[in-house]
């Protein structure tokens, strides 16, 4: 059942997800970007949390965190993480689309690409926040992932694509990172403002 409460291929991933260096690196470039832009007051959502590569490192920044993700196992590697290092930060299983909830911030990393629906996605934001950071990988050519495209929904995203996603905010768009593999893949940051 994709993006499920019940089976999740995200699951299986959760106990060894921390393990890869490559998912560190990416999660370090993703945080060391949005940190300069925060105050320290805000309020914070990070959808697609995982086990908190980027948010447990964004929690000490702001006021509040709170992660979600459709996985039960990320969300509980999540809060293992984040009561051990005593954070203001706490996760649940929940899909962004239940989300009804108001936040100064949005972000979230390498999750786009798992989303089919990114019309709705975006009404979605701009229903309970001003203010987004996404990153994901640019344009590729569907081998990025190497276990395969099952849960897949976009091979990346080119730039006009993300334009035409995300109507109605002023756009901020920045390769920050490059995901070494069999080949380069790029990834960017997105920041949508009202
Ligand atoms: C590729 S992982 C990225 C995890 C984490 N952001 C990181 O960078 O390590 C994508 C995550 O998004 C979650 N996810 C997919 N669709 C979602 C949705 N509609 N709402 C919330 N989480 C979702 C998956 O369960 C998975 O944990």
């Amino acid at each position: 059942m994709k993006n499920g409460k019940t089976s999740n291929r995200f699951d299986k991933d959760a106990i060894t997800w921390d393990d890869l260096p490559r998912r560190i690196n990416l999660a370090k470039a993703v945080v060391n970007n949005i940190i300069p832009h925060l105050k320290g007051n805000e309020k914070v959502l990070e959808f697609g949390c995982g086990t908190g590569l980027v948010g447990i490192n964004i929690a000490p920044y702001v006021q509040d965190l709170k992660g979600i993700d459709t996985s039960a196992k990320m969300v509980e590697k999540f809060n293992e993480k984040a009561q051990k290092l005593n954070l203001n930060a706490k996760a649940y299983q929940k899909d962004i689309f239940e989300i009804n909830e108001s936040f100064d911030v949005v972000i979230s990393s390498m999750t786009l690409h798992h989303i089919k629906n990114l019309n709705a996605l975006n009404e979605k934001l701009k229903s309970i926040t001003n203010r987004v950071f996404l990153a994901d990988l640019v344009k590729e050519d569907g081998t990025f992932h190497t276990r395969g495209n099952d849960d897949v929904e976009h091979f990346g995203f080119d730039i006009d694509e993300l334009r035409e996603y995300f109507k109605g905010w002023n756009l901020d768009y920045k390769i920050i990172h490059l995901i070494k593999k069999h080949s380069d893949f790029p990834v960017f940051l997105l920041e949508l403002k009202k």
